[in-house]
């Protein structure tokens, strides 16, 4: 990590306005949310707050790397249009200025906003330790003021025996007997994640409260980014383990997500099933809300720390995408998403075809295009005898694809985007192991200029992989091995074609 140099607000405000009013609207995704300018991580006080929700970013404005964390800020009415507001905190002061960490954010019982974040301090030079520390700062919706006792956690006030140096992405929220309380990151010597978690009165003065979950060895090493809450008549956990192991098909290797599903008894996590968030490419550190209408819905950043690198960015004036927001639900003792309801309303044009017969290679009239929402279902044509493969390749033209593929008598459902237009050897390819049904499989696939998420099966599994192909690449075309038979509605978006 870089950087110790004196940051501003106000600079970072100035240099935001004019450096992200220079980027053209088409070189941004439509309805993903993007830095304002330079480089966006981990989405921050994901909130509904006076009538709109906010969103915040971890956020370099002046690079496309990651460095000196300042926290972005965007406001939206249908979590699909975004409005940028000035950026929201610098680290411009002596206990977060090696960085604004990830956090969450929540409304005071006076009406006020709180963000509570990871402060960040280096001490002993440039090769000195960063010590992690828990700070607030109160607000408007637009602007903030840190509070003068920051930092409200400090290493002191963690358990003997974890690391002052990882202890950070503090998720808040209201206890309904009164009262906050917030789960934080931290780790163990042996490097192993822990997460902890503190109770306030106020919002202003926090206090050890226990360990919430620990990881046992079998998910990565340190746990970043949790978050904890009640869907469906369960308790989940939500956390972004670094440094993971693959278990079969269940988690990759590198960054991944991890979804715990129990039942929390006031001191005790009891565990009954965990799964992978995503099982695609880019995803990473995502954060839930509920919604005024009672949904719970994740946002989560459309990247991952072990793909950031991936296609051509070395020209792009952003780097980073947030997914679309997704509501989350239980079934069958599993976690499902679907895209959040709000986007049928921005659905156009509508083209569908019923039972329609691959065998090869078959393009269909007016099935293409870059910002598309398509529902697809297959069959075996021969009922009982599965075709061998199927495989959509989309962001098409003479030199770019991307495909997605599926497998029947091996369940796999692959996304390779190897010849997106990427001319870095990262990771291209990620297969999904999906459930079993004899050749059948459906398949919502959601894409936007620069994306595309993959809803299998009504949301049992989501494979999401970004695709920085050029605009102009906007074939979509089939081929199977073996006879198929498909359905497919397809829906341009916000007026796109
Ligand atoms: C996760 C993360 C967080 C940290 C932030 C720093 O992606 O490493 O743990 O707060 O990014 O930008």
């Amino acid at each position: 990590m870089k950087k110790t140099v004196e940051h501003s607000l106000l600079f970072a405000r100035v240099y935001e306005q004019v450096a992200g009013g220079d980027i053209p609207r088409e070189s941004r995704p439509v309805f993903h949310l993007t830095p304002l300018t330079g480089w966006m991580n981990d989405p921050n006080g994901f909130s509904y707050y006076h009538g709109q929700y906010h969103l915040f970013y971890q956020y370099n404005p002046y690079d496309t790397e990651w460095d000196a964390m300042h926290w972005g800020h965007a406001v939206s009415h249908d979590l699909l249009h975004w409005t940028y507001l000035p950026a929201a905190l610098a680290p411009d002061a002596p206990y977060d200025s090696f960085g604004c960490f990830s956090g969450s954010a929540m409304e005071l019982p006076n009406g006020k906003q709180l963000l509570m974040y990871t402060g960040v301090r280096q001490e002993g030079g440039d090769k000195g330790y960063e010590y992690q520390t828990q700070c607030l700062a109160v607000g408007d919706g637009k602007d903030y003021t840190k509070y003068e006792k920051n930092p409200v956690l400090d290493t002191g006030d963690i358990p003997e025996g974890l690391s002052p140096y990882d202890f950070r992405d503090p998720k808040m929220w209201r206890k309904p007997e009164g009262g906050f309380r917030c789960v934080v990151g931290a780790r163990r010597k042996d490097k192993r994640g822990v997460l902890l978690l503190f109770d306030s009165e106020t919002g202003f003065d926090w206090k050890y409260a226990g360990i919430l979950a620990e990881n046992d060895g079998r998910f990565g090493l340190m746990w970043e980014c949790p978050d904890f809450f009640p869907l469906d008549g369960k308790d989940l956990i939500f956390v972004s383990p670094q440094d993971m192991l693959p278990e079969g098909f269940e988690y990759h290797n590198g960054n991944g997500t991890v979804c715990l599903i129990g039942k929390f008894d006031g001191k005790q996590f009891i565990e009954e099933h965990n799964q992978a968030i995503d099982y695609g490419i880019d995803f990473y550190a995502p954060q839930t809300i509920q919604t005024p209408d009672g949904r719970r819905v994740m946002i989560g950043w459309m990247q991952n720390w072990d793909t950031c690198k991936t296609t051509g960015y070395e020209e792009r004036p952003w780097i980073g995408q947030m997914s679309i927001p997704r509501e989350l639900f239980l079934k069958n003792g599993r976690l499902y998403q679907q895209p959040i309801r709000e986007l049928a309303q921005y659905r156009g044009r509508k083209i569908e075809y019923k039972d329609v017969l691959l065998d090869g290679k078959k393009e269909l009239k007016g099935i293409e295009g870059r910002v598309v929402e398509m529902d697809i279902t297959l069959r075996p044509a021969d009922a009982g005898n599965p075709f061998r493969k199927f495989t959509m390749r989309f962001a098409q033209n003479e030199k770019y694809h991307s495909d997605l593929s599926f497998w029947p008598y091996e369940s796999w459902l692959q996304i390779d985007r190897k010849f997106s237009g990427s001319r870095r050897a990262y990771i291209h390819q990620r297969r999904c192991l999906v459930a079993d049904r004899q050749g059948e499989i459906h398949l919502h696939v959601v894409m936007d200029r620069f994306s595309v998420e993959v809803f299998i099966n009504d949301g049992e599994q989501v494979m999401t992989a970004t695709i920085l192909t050029d605009s102009d690449a906007r074939g979509i075309s089939f081929e199977t091995d073996g006879k198929v038979l498909m359905d497919i509605t397809k829906y341009t978006l916000f007026d796109e074609e």
